[in-house]
């Protein structure tokens, strides 16, 4: 894994010096945030030694460095996902990637099912925590210490500060947000209407097929985490209805703005 992050890392420090403060990943039908980056560079996950293809719709699958709300990013186009069969190393190898470049920060977004009875669908949740049900996790197997601890610390995986920053920034815009708990589950099916109900009862706010992993491998290099849902469709007892990944990509670009606002506004106060 060190020697594969390295020659990824020299194959692109190859093409650009830029060092990126802040990574993000654009979820399912949150390509377009990535239209608000100052591009200063962007290659094709394709051209990218040891990175795999995505193979979903909505995901266009480059790496792009550029300016957001006046910082340096490097965000990713398109997410791996364990449900298309790559593992959970594959999964978040690109986020690997990111630390190696010197990120601070990581950003996550996710298009996802909501539970909690006051959700929406188009409503937006800032993640406060997670609960992981995969079926596998990125830490498993050797651990290599100059990656991070073998038992690391997950008391704040979304730093709280910043999950406190962007309430009131939603706030003093007049935009209603939520926060909450994240549940991660391989997919690819969506839940049936126990499954929600489950979900909700353990404590779930949201339900999607990512961001866990991503989020977990941040935590193990000591890099703090910020990440939001879009609520795209409900799991809400009597509301569970029949939803599709076109329905889920319009909900998910519609919401999308506020989203970008919210992230860029951030940004441009840390
Ligand atoms: N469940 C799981 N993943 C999802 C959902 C959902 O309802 N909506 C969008 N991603």
């Amino acid at each position: 894994m060190y020697n594969k992050i390295q020659t990824t890392t020299d194959f692109i420090r190859s093409k650009t010096d830029f060092t990126p403060q802040i990574g993000i990943v654009l979820g399912s039908g949150l390509g377009n945030l990535g239209n608000q980056i100052e591009i200063v560079l962007s290659i094709p996950y394709s051209d990218i030694p040891n990175f795999p293809v995505s193979t979903v719709k909505g995901h266009q699958g480059r790496l792009i460095f550029g300016i957001l709300g006046e910082k340096k990013v490097v965000a990713m186009q398109g997410r791996f996902h364990f449900y298309e069969g790559y593992n959970m190393q594959e999964v978040s190898f690109p986020i690997r990637i990111m630390i190696a470049l010197g990120i601070e920060l990581l950003v996550l977004s996710n298009a996802a099912g909501g539970m909690n009875p006051d959700f929406k669908v188009g409503d937006i949740m800032i993640i406060n925590d997670h609960i992981n049900l995969f079926p596998d996790n990125p830490l498993m197997g050797a651990n290599d210490e100059r990656l991070g601890p073998r038992f690391p610390d997950m008391s704040e995986v979304y730093d709280k500060k910043l999950v406190n920053l962007a309430m009131q920034i939603a706030t003093e815009h007049q935009l209603k947000i939520h926060q909450g708990v994240y549940v991660g589950t391989s997919g690819p099916a969506f839940e049936t209407p126990a499954e929600y109900r489950y979900f909700r009862i353990i404590g779930g706010d949201t339900v999607g097929m990512s961001t866990v992993p991503e989020a977990m491998v941040a935590r193990h290099a000591g890099i703090p985490c910020f990440a939001a849902s879009i609520v795209t469709d409900l799991g809400i007892a009597g509301l569970v209805e029949t939803v599709s990944h076109e329905e889920v990509l319009e909900a998910a670009q519609n919401a999308e703005p506020q989203l970008t606002y919210i992230i860029t506004e951030l940004f441009k106060r840390i």
